[in-house]
Parts: C-alpha cells; sequence; structure tokens
C-alpha cells in the first residue's frame, strides 16, 4: 500500500486514467447493461473495484504500468518469444518455475503463459481449466505468495507472466456454484440455469459442439439445481451469466487482483463463448466483444501495464474483430492467436503448397495500431480445423474436402504422410475437429526415430524448424508449446496419466524431458539441432525491423512462402519451401544478407534446399547486427 502523500498522488493519476478511459467503458457497460435502471449504480461500482485495485498494486507495478503507458506497444518488441507449459509438467511447482528461467531465458523466452495454475476442481478438470477459486493457487502448486515471488523474478529476468483468466466457465465446486446449489438465489443468477429442458433444446438447435466425444450437448442436469445449466465444455465447467453485471464485476476483481500479483498478461479463455443468444451459435455475439471491452477499459485504469489475450478459435474473418473495430479499435484485446497462420501452416506443409497460407494471409484485415497476434504453430489444444472456412472473395473452395483432408494426413492415414498424430473429438469423418500431436511428431520425427532412418530425421527437423521459421518471421508474439524447441515427441503414455480423463489432447502434453534438454548443447543430437535452431531464430528476431503483420506475401514458386516486411527502410524477407525438393528461387533486386547463415552478398537467384528456410535483409539498409 502506498502511504498518504504517494496515495493521494496515484489517486490523481487513477482520476486522469478514468477519464481518458470513461467513454471506453462507458460505451462496453451501456451496451451489456444500459437498459437497466440500476445502471448508474453498476457504472459506479465498477470504477469503485478498479479504484480499490489500484490503491493496493505494489509500487513497482505502478511504475512498470507507467513505463508501459509511455510504450504502449511493448508486447509487440521482436524479442516477444513467448513459452506456455503447464506448471507440473514443465517444473513441478511455481517455485520450480523459478529454478528453470535461466533455462528460458538460453532460449530466448520474453512471455511465459502458465496454463491453469489457480485452484481447480479435484479429480476432472480438464487441465485446471475448471476453476475451483480465482483468488488461490493449486495448493499442489504453490500458493498466492509463490505467485507473486515468481511474477516479480521472472519480470526482473524480462519475463513477462501470462496467465488464464477462466472468464466463461467455474468449476461446478466454486464458491458461487456451491451456494446456487445450496439455494442461494443470487449465486444462482451467476449461471444460466433452465427449469424447463424445452428451453436448452430450442438453444441446442443452433448451438456446435466443442467436445462431441467426451462431452456431447451443451447443457447438464443439475440434481441441486432441478434445472439445466449451460455447459459449453465439460459438464462440471459451467458457463458464467454475464447478463447480470455482479458476474462482470466479479471476473474484473478477479483480473484485477492477479494483475496485482504480477501477472501482465490475461489469456482471456473461451472468448468467442461469454454472451448466449436464442437463435444463434452463441459465439462472437456483439455482447461478447462488448464485455471484453469493460474488461480492458477497467484494466487499462486501474493497472495499464496489463495486456489481454484473446483465446478466440474462430475463422478469420471474425478473429480480428477481438483487436477492436469501429470505435473500438485498438481498445479490446492487445493480442489474439493467430489461428489464420497457424493452420494455414499445416496446410501447406501436407500439401506442399504455399499458396492458399499466401492468399489467406493477404486476406486478413490488418491489426490495429499496437495490438498484434500470437503465432503458434502449437498450443496445448489439438490444431482445430474448424477455423479452415470461407476465403477471399470469389475463390469458392472446398473447405470441407480440405478439413477431412489434413485430419487424415495428421492422423498418419493417407499416402506420403510423415505424420503421428491424431484425430481429436471426431464424431464421424463428415464431422473434422482437430488433430492432437507435438509438432516433431507431426513433422515425422516420430516415424523417423522408428524407421532408424537418418535421411527422414533430417527431414523432420528442418520440418520443425521451417514451422517455426514461418511463424517467428510474422511479427507480435511468437510462441513455443513447451517441449518443442527439443523435438518433444508425443506422450504415448499419455492414457495412464492422472489428468487424461479421456481426452486426447494429452498426447501432446507430456512431462518436460530434462534428460533432452540436457542434449541441448550436444551438436549432434536431434535436442541439440532444435534447441539450437530455435535458439537462433529468437536472438535474429531480436534483430529484425518486424512491422505488426507483414507488408505483403506471396508465392514463387508456389511452394515457396515469401513473407515481406517493410520498416523504417529495411526490407525483411522470409523464403520457407513447403516442398521436400530444392528450388530455385529468384530474390527481389538488390543485395541480401542471410541473417540465420550470417551470409553476405546474396543476390538473383538462390537455391532453396527441400523444407528450407531463409530470413534475409536487404544489405546497406540495416546494419549487421550480429
Ligand atoms: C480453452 C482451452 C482449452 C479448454 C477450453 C475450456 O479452449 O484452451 O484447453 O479445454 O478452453 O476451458
Amino acid at each position: 500500500m502506498a502511504d498518504d502523500e504517494h496515495g493521494a498522488a496515484s489517486d490523481a493519476e487513477f482520476h486522469a486514467r478514468a477519464a481518458r478511459w470513461h467513454g471506453d467503458l462507458n460505451r462496453a457497460l451501456h451496451a451489456l447493461y444500459g437498459e437497466r435502471a440500476d445502471f448508474a449504480a453498476w457504472q459506479a461500482k465498477a470504477l469503485q473495484i478498479a479504484l480499490e485495485a489500484h490503491r493496493a498494486r505494489p509500487a513497482a507495478l505502478r511504475a512498470l504500468d507507467r513505463a508501459r503507458e509511455a510504450d504502449p506497444a511493448w508486447f509487440l518488441a521482436p524479442d516477444r518469444i513467448g513459452y506456455s507449459c503447464y506448471v507440473d509438467r514443465f517444473a513441478g511447482t511455481l517455485e520450480g518455475v523459478s529454478a528453470r528461467i535461466g533455462y528460458l531465458q538460453e532460449l530466448g523466452v520474453t512471455y511465459l503463459h502458465l496454463l491453469p495454475f489457480l485452484k481447480m476442481r479435484p479429480g476432472c478438470n480438464d487441465g485446471g481449466f475448471a476453476v475451483s477459486s480465482y483468488r488461490a493457487v493449486e495448493p499442489s502448486l504453490g500458493d498466492m505468495h509463490d505467485l507473486a515471488a515468481l511474477a516479480q523474478r521472472l519480470r526482473a529476468g524480462g519475463i513477462s507472466l501470462c496467465a488464464d483468466l477462466l472468464c466463461n466457465h467455474t468449476a461446478d465446486d466454486h464458491e458461487w456454484a456451491l451456494r446456487a446449489k445450496a439455494g442461494d438465489a443470487h449465486y444462482r443468477d451467476y449461471y444460466l440455469t433452465f427449469a424447463d429442458e424445452a428451453q436448452t433444446k430450442a438453444f441446442e438447435a443452433h448451438l456446435g459442439q466443442v467436445f462431441a466425444v467426451t462431452a456431447p450437448g451443451n447443457f447438464t442436469f443439475s440434481p441441486e439445481l432441478q434445472a439445466w445449466v449451460w455447459t459449453t465444455f465439460y459438464p462440471y465447467q459451467w458457463d458464467l451469466n454475464f447478463a447480470n453485471p455482479a458476474v462482470l464485476l466479479e471476473m474484473a476483481a478477479a483480473m484485477l487482483n492477479l494483475a496485482n500479483h504480477g501477472v501482465e498478461v490475461f489469456r482471456l479463455d473461451s472468448a468467442p463463448f461469454l454472451w448466449k443468444r436464442l437463435g444463434g451459435d452463441c459465439q462472437n455475439e456483439p455482447q461478447a466483444h462488448a464485455i471484453i471491452q469493460a474488461l480492458r477499459a477497467l484494466a487499462a485504469i486501474a493497472v495499464p501495464a496489463v495486456a489481454l489475450k484473446a483465446e478466440a478459435i474462430v475463422p478469420a474473418a471474425q478473429l480480428v474483430d477481438y483487436l477492436g473495430i469501429g470505435p473500438s479499435a485498438g481498445k479490446e484485446c492487445h493480442l489474439a492467436y493467430n489461428t489464420n497462420l497457424m493452420t494455414l501452416q499445416w496446410a501447406a506443409l501436407a500439401r506442399g503448397n504455399a499458396e492458399l497460407l499466401a492468399e489467406g494471409l493477404m486476406a486478413m484485415p490488418r491489426p490495429p495500431p499496437n495490438t498484434g497476434w500470437l503465432s503458434y504453430v502449437r498450443c496445448h489444444d489439438d490444431i482445430g480445423w474448424g477455423v479452415l472456412r470461407g476465403g477471399p472473395e470469389g475463390k469458392a473452395r472446398d473447405w470441407e474436402a480440405l478439413r477431412g483432408f489434413l485430419s487424415k494426413f495428421y492422423a498418419g492415414e493417407t499416402e506420403n504422410s510423415f505424420a503421428s498424430g491424431a484425430a481429436f473429438q471426431v464424431t464421424n469423418a463428415q464431422a473434422v475437429h482437430g488433430t492432437s500431436g507435438s509438432l516433431a511428431s507431426l513433422c515425422g520425427l516420430e516415424r523417423a526415430l522408428l524407421a532408424g532412418d537418418a535421411g527422414e530425421m533430417d527431414l523432420a527437423v528442418r520440418r520443425i524448424l521451417l514451422m517455426a521459421a514461418v511463424s517467428f518471421a510474422f511479427g507480435g508474439v511468437a510462441l513455443i508449446n513447451m517441449g518443442d524447441e527439443l523435438g518433444q515427441l508425443n506422450d504415448l503414455t499419455f492414457a495412464q496419466g492422472p489428468r487424461y480423463d479421456g481426452d486426447g489432447r494429452w498426447l501432446h502434453r507430456g512431462a518436460m524431458d530434462w534428460g533432452q534438454a540436457a542434449l541441448r548443447t550436444a551438436l549432434g543430437s536431434i535436442p541439440g539441432r532444435v534447441f539450437r535452431g530455435f535458439q537462433a531464430l529468437a536472438r535474429a528476431r531480436a534483430t529484425l525491423p518486424l512491422g505488426r503483420a507483414p507488408d505483403l506475401v506471396e508465392t514463387g514458386p508456389a511452394s515457396v512462402l515469401r513473407m515481406h516486411h517493410r520498416q523504417s527502410g529495411a526490407h525483411f524477407l522470409l523464403l520457407a519451401n513447403f516442398s521436400p525438393r530444392e528450388v530455385p528461387v529468384a530474390l527481389p533486386a538488390g543485395v541480401w544478407r542471410d541473417v540465420l547463415q550470417d551470409k553476405d552478398g546474396l543476390s538473383g537467384e538462390l537455391p532453396l534446399e527441400g523444407y528450407g528456410a531463409r530470413w534475409l535483409l536487404r544489405a546497406g539498409i540495416v546494419n549487421k547486427t550480429g
């Protein structure tokens, strides 16, 4: 707590921010609750929560607030390399993560996403995505003090901590749910409950299914409530009722409290699902955006060092909306997962052709100023093929056939497939959902090692580094999924694991193999080659003139992706060959430097090996950075 003198000064700072964000906060709250007679009271309560959080904010974080206000694009610096992991799988506990900061720094990581670590439902909990308390750490991982200490150590080491904000649902044993079950009407109104099953059927007629195999349907009967509860995901994950303003304010208060423990980035879990409407698919509703905009405004007022990241696994056409559009451009999330880049990269790799990837990236709207994408090739979830639908105008395609092909290819079921993945939540051949598998296994390393085929191993490593080189070259935050930096394979024992619960995504959520990590300096080893490849990309990226997104993406020849960034006179060009064959590539005019291989004087035509990637800078414009 600040003393009185600083308190007064800092309240003035708060009020100045509140005045700056007043219009945005008001617009968002009004869109949600403007019709209510008690609207003004809720508005005042929202500001009171923000003020209390601001007053409780530690001095070091307030200093960070000021620094970030002066540098609003801080999270888009080219050295923003992210890493995502489960605390237990990576290092046992939060304290264990502290002890591994050196490893992360060696890799070049400046952003660490720890998957859910808050108190979770015992037994089945969807990998911690069924949260029992927003204000306590899962006891086996540590406590709130450990969280603050870890965040502080990470910050001192140049790493920003990202945590999930489970905003769409709580576990069915969260205090709110328990009180609702005990008959408390106030808390029952925190959830979406229906006494009459016919009502759920009316909604269900328009809804999709997330876990069609392990959790079909979107409603679960609660014997305690004698009602159906909305459960988009697992039956024990109860969707929250944001039509009740108390829920939004609880969520804001939970977020601000975690921010005051040092969380710098919030991953807004399942963001598209926050608002339900009869007759719609209950995703991407305007009110879902208003909820996020309200959270953003409150964060900007109370804890402006914090950034929000949308987890919106939606088609490209709906994606940029999460960065804000119209009067809210740049005032919703700072970041969103680039699902378009990710899925189209995998499509390019399977097809040996980069044209659809180039086209899809060119069709993406540019992110508003001070916002950007989080690029990734793998995360803890399946690769959701569902986002591949629709496309550039006039280019009618058989997206269903493409999704079906990709699902089969990455399950290793097509001719010439090199992948060892598994289809996820597939109910029938027509309803393709996603693919599970680690980066290395999907790129062919698992099969190559089984066959003891050195040539195939080499190709697999090249594919891994190709996928990373493309993703890292996009701009924004580049995210590594734990173990991918070592070429870690699928966990074939996943079905025996304590957290499995019938969910196939555990195939690629094995424990960190620290034995493999120890080999990272062994030059001839596969972990060594992959780790050094990632490390070189991270180091070189920090020196690149990357914009928020590329200026131009094209192909030439068809297997080669050409991604251009032009920034303050500098020209960066990525060349990535998605085919196994070497192809000649014509360089644009000028003399180029290969920043990864440290070679100068390139011009004219370049032979690009199968699955090769080059990062080129036009020489003479940007100084050699080494
Ligand atoms: C998000 C998470 C996923 C989880 C789901 C439900 O999509 O990434 O792992 O199952 O939300 O919380």
